[in-house]
């Protein structure tokens, strides 16, 4: 997830040292690539970037030196575009006039890039930031001023992002905010604004929170608010900011697994938009149809995101695909291979050895191969002939949350290619409505697992994957064990562990609450505890003795929605027994040895 910031100040200084230092503050967000626009009274713009970390990039360009009374500094974590000098942010107008940096998804990014080169704007690079500053330039070079060429430049791009820029020839900043974070700082003889507030709190608590549709024009001693779609002054006091740091990285929440967790609707809502508007979808969902056969593989939550893909190519497009751990792919699939055969790699990190080792197997064989990954510029965006990005920022909680639902939606999109791919944009209202509707009742059902170390979750067909999954969540940071079984082998064995108090979940798509009957009352009249997380039923509700009701999605949806509360009841079942979630203990985030 990129990150801006951009300071205005009432005379020249060491700039350079600030931006590196507010860099810092926001590399938790993740990034590939850097730089720094510093501009001096006199209107010289000094522009430094290029891929690579922080103190990697301002040992061998300088960040630090950089001299100016205003500045942008710019983290960016890619989406498209591969992480390079060119499309490192802040981006020139085509004179070097202007300089300006985003961070976000400008969806409209390829047709604006093709319309900007058509009216012969100098196009650097691929990036969706430099378009922000063509979009910009070419308002004003029709004779708007800058407050007015931003409003209309607002119009032209689609997308949720926050944007600085400012021109050589006026002390000034000018931000605008649609969908991403944008806060203002108002320190002594300067002010700056951010995505976010770790690099602001250094220099002042004194803030004002810009909203969505608002511009706002920095200058060293003051502010002013405007309403981008009339220009109109808006009127907002400074607030003081009283919380620490931990918990402004954190945004609040007590944990990043929680904050993950809840950033699961608007991310849910960026990646639909980005797949809407991505160039590369046709090629990759060709290459998938016509697979023969088409093998899906990733380690972990991924391997649980591949099971439920499997579920979504049989039933939406009618196509085998066979969902596999990579050493499996390898040891059971490696001898028959053929010409005809794909696989899908998904990584949230792009640098999981056991994925690796699959790719390198794959591709020794002329195996092509469609990456699924959250974190651009890994080995695996490289070693994959297309990759397509999940697009959820940097995951800091050990525990995978958001990436997982990404990889959910990214397969029923890829299934769903050209059948139906429209029923997708409810999902963000309906996350929305499940962290709503189910987190006080995953707490509840958290204090009812707490004192148990040993339980089941169970699902039947399409949310087998989710019983996986909310397993693996509770046994990573509750050391309880769990474990996920299709709940129809329940009977073949694991059911001689049922006692009275015993906790078994039901995870239960609409289709098959009948189904699900039989195996719950298998429980039920042992003793055992039955939970159910599925759609108000009233027939499931009669047969268990906890419900976590989710929001009506659907068969195929559900599994999608289902995942929240599971991932919710892991989390404070773990708080409750003291644990901290984001770091369980003998885990590492990235896997990357054998
Ligand atoms: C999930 O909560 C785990 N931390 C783990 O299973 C993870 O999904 C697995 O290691 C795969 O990682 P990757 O997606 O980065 O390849």
């Amino acid at each position: 997830m990129c990150g801006i910031f951009g300071l205005v100040a009432d005379r020249d200084f060491d700039l350079g040292k600030a931006l590196v230092e507010a860099g810092r503050r926001l590399a938790y967000r993740g990034y590939d690539s850097v730089g720094c626009a510093t501009i001096s009274a006199s209107g010289h713009i000094d522009l430094r970037k290029d891929a690579g970390k922080i103190d990697a990039v301002d040992a061998r360009l300088g960040l630090h030196e950089m001299v100016g009374r205003r500045g942008i500094v710019q983290l960016r974590w890619a989406t498209f575009g591969i992480p390079a000098a060119r499309n490192a942010q802040p981006h020139l107008d085509c004179d070097g006039d202007m300089v300006g940096a985003h961070n976000g998804n400008i969806v409209n990014n390829v047709q604006l890039r093709e319309a900007f080169l058509a009216e012969g704007h100098t196009v650097r690079g691929e990036n969706d930031g430099e378009s922000c500053v063509h979009a910009v330039e070419r308002y004003f070079d029709r004779g708007e001023n800058m407050v007015d060429a931003i409003r209309c430049a607002y119009t032209d791009l689609a997308g949720d992002y926050a944007f600085i820029i400012t021109h050589r020839d006026e002390n000034r900043l000018y931000a605008i905010k649609k969908g991403s974070g944008l806060v203002v700082g108002i320190g002594d003889g300067l002010t700056c604004c951010s995505s976010d507030l770790p690099s602001i709190l250094p220099i002042t608590r004194r803030i004002v929170r810009v909203q969505d549709g608002e511009l706002v024009i920095l200058w060293p001693d003051g502010f002013e608010l405007r309403s981008v779609a009339d220009g109109a002054v808006i009127v907002r006091d400074a607030e003081t900011y009283e919380e620490g740091m931990a918990a402004a990285e954190k945004g609040g929440y007590p944990h990043f697994m929680l904050k993950e967790i809840y950033e699961q609707p608007r991310l849910a809502g960026e990646l639909l938009r980005l797949l809407d508007s991505s160039a590369e979808m046709p090629e990759c969902v060709a290459m998938i149809r016509n697979a023969r056969p088409l093998f899906l593989v990733g380690c972990g939550t991924s391997y649980h995101a591949c099971l439920l893909g499997a579920y979504y190519m049989n039933k939406l497009a009618g196509q085998v695909a066979v969902a596999l751990l990579p050493q499996q792919f390898i040891e059971q699939y490696g001898n028959s291979l053929t010409p005809q055969a794909v696989v899908v790699f998904v990584s949230q990190s792009g640098e999981t050895k056991d994925v690796l080792n699959a790719v390198k197997f794959a591709r020794a064989r002329g195996v092509r191969s469609l990456g699924l990954v959250n974190v651009i510029g890994s080995t695996l965006t490289h070693m994959t002939d297309h990759y397509l990005p999940l697009a959820c920022g940097y995951e800091i909680s050990v525990p995978a949350t958001k990436t997982f639902l990404n990889q959910a939606i990214l397969f029923r999109y890829l299934a769903g290619f050209g059948i139906d791919t429209q029923s997708l944009h409810r999902l963000p209202h309906l996350l929305e409505q499940t962290i709503e509707q189910t987190t006080a009742a995953a707490e509840r059902v958290a204090q009812r697992l707490i004192a148990w170390d040993e339980m089941y979750y169970l699902g039947y067909g399409i949310t087998h994957p989710i019983a996986l999954e909310g397993a693996l969540k509770l046994k990573e940071i509750t050391y309880a064990h769990c474990e996920g079984i299709f709940s129809s082998e329940f009977k073949h064995g694991p059911l001689s562990a049922v006692r009275p108090g015993y906790p078994v979940t039901f995870i239960t798509a609409p289709d098959d609450a009948e189904m699900m009957i039989n195996h719950i009352n298998e429980v039920t009249c042992r003793e055992g505890l039955a939970i159910a997380i599925a759609e108000e039923d009233d027939r499931l509700r009669k047969n268990v003795q906890e419900y976590v009701i989710v929001p009506r999605a659907g068969q195929l949806l559900n599994p999608i929605v289902a995942t929240v509360p599971a991932q919710l009841v892991a989390y404070f079942m773990a708080v409750g027994r003291g644990i901290d979630p984001d770091f369980p203990r003998n885990l590492s985030k990235t896997l990357t040895v054998d």
